[in-house]
């Protein structure tokens, strides 16, 4: 049974997510950003208890949802949150009219390659030393295409 659970996160969940955002995520966006995620975008929490474990953000523009972070705790990792995340960001992104998702990750990110992968995310750009010595890879998933993303959680 899943110990933690998913809700759309609030614009009192800043400090948490921002916080959470500082201590964990490779990109490390400023809080006048996260604070436009959370008027603008679409953005769900997890949380194990009172603690917030991981945050997922996604913009979606008619039929193009875009995942702008995702972002697990390292406490509260390799337990299913990432997934569980992701599936929910989908299920919302779908349920607003969008058709696909895309995102961009640094190709030497593994733990993040593999849960997209798990997703049927496909490659369809790259972006040469976006990161210093590293590429940015882009990748999409075409929702009619999925077969179940129940399946990859
Ligand atoms: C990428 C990230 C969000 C994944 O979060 P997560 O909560 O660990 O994701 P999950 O638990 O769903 O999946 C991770 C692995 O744990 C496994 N797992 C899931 N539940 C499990 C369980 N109960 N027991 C053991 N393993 C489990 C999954 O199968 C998966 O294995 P794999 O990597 O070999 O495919 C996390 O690593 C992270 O926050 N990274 C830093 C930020 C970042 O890079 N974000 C992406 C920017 S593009």
């Amino acid at each position: 049974m899943a110990d933690f659970a998913i809700r759309r996160g609030e614009l009192s969940d800043l400090d948490d997510v921002y916080a959470l955002e500082q201590a964990n995520s490779l990109r490390r966006y400023s809080r006048k950003i996260m604070n436009e995620l959370f008027e603008n975008g679409m953005v769900f929490v997890a949380e194990v208890g009172e603690s917030l474990a991981g945050y997922v953000a996604v913009n979606v523009v008619f039929e193009d949802a875009e995942l702008i972070n995702i972002v697990v705790d390292k406490e509260y990792r390799e337990r299913g949150i990432g997934g569980a995340l992701f599936n929910t960001a989908i299920d919302e992104s779908t349920n607003m009219g969008a058709k696909r998702i895309l995102l961009e990750v640094e190709s030497t990110n593994l733990p993040a390659l593999r849960l997209y992968k798990r997703f049927g995310f496909v490659q369809i750009s790259v972006r040469e030393k976006y990161y210093g010595e590293n590429d940015a890879m882009i990748m999409e998933l075409v929702f009619s295409a999925k077969c179940s993303v129940l399946d990859a959680q």
